[in-house]
């Protein structure tokens, strides 16, 4: 889709690569309805050259504010929707508060498949439109101490091919993108060390948007930004097993991140 043709909403705008997609889209001169929960940053979200703005805070597990954020949308008259809020939890899952599980399935399963399902209608009348979901390496690379959020993000991944395959005789595109980690807020220090010491790489938000925002503007289909992870994807959907080895090794590290205070 054309940036300038484009009135995206786009969740988690407050966030580290939601903030950097907003940028990137105004830009290129669309048209943007940003939310995000914190009012204060969502004011600062940087919007030179969109063609027009608006900002509404919404809490998205709450369901009369997602309701409000989805009657804002039609009434903004969108033709694009990135999934992209989300919350991470670094942990093994036996030790996991289950209130925290729900939590996160909620915010990246449940809410990006309840917005596509409120907006889809609206979106299906649209000459030209996309549905955007922000997954993870995660989802197709499940990881020790990320057991709900492997879960979650692969569940989106699904969601993402099923929908994408239903529209296929539609003007909707469904775009799924899997980043491995970036360097934003989402992950906590613990996290950040695991990754220090598992020399997975960690990529700037600015450059994983550039990546979104150039998938966006050829259409659907899948986007794996980050080499060798998009690799170790693939070889997990056609041998398991080796991955399962090449991570049992890592274990001991992983399990002593987890436990880290
Ligand atoms: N960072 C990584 O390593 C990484 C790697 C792969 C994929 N991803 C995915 O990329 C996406 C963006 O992540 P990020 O790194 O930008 O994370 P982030 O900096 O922590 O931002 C998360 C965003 O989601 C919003 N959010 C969370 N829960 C919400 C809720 N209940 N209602 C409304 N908004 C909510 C936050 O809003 P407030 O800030 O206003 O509270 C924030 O805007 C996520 O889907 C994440 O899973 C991240």
């Amino acid at each position: 889709m054309q940036l300038n043709k484009a009135r995206i909403l786009l969740t988690g705008a407050t966030g580290g690569l939601g903030r950097a997609l907003a940028e990137q889209l105004a830009a290129g001169g669309a048209a943007l309805l940003l939310s995000g929960r914190d009012t204060e940053r969502l004011a600062r979200v940087t919007t030179t050259g969109a063609s027009e703005v608006v900002r509404l805070p919404a809490r998205l597990d709450d369901p009369a504010e997602l309701a409000a954020l989805v009657e804002a949308a039609r009434k903004f008259r969108l033709n694009a929707l990135i999934n992209n809020a989300g919350i991470g939890a670094f942990g093994l899952f036996a030790e996991q508060d289950w209130a925290a599980i729900e939590r996160l399935l909620r915010a990246d399963l449940e809410t990006p498949l309840r917005l596509t399902h409120a907006l889809l209608p609206w979106l299906l009348a649209q000459p030209a439109a996309a549905v955007v979901n922000i997954g993870s390496t995660f989802g197709s690379l499940p990881f020790p101490g990320f057991a709900a959020y492997s879960t979650a993000k692969a569940g989106l991944r699904g969601f993402s091919q099923a929908l994408r395959r239903e529209l296929a005789d539609t003007s909707v595109a469904v775009l799924h993108v899997a980043p491995r980690a970036i360097a934003t807020p989402f992950n906590s220090a613990a996290v950040d060390q695991l990754n220090l010491e598992l020399g997975n790489h960690s990529d700037a938000p600015s450059a994983v948007a550039r990546r979104i925002v150039r998938a966006f503007q050829r259409g659907g289909g899948e986007c794996h930004p980050g080499f060798p992870e998009r690799l170790f994807a693939w070889l997990n959907g056609v041998a398991p097993g080796l991955i399962d080895r090449a991570l049992a090794g890592r274990l001991p590290i992983i399990k002593r991140h987890a436990a880290a205070p």
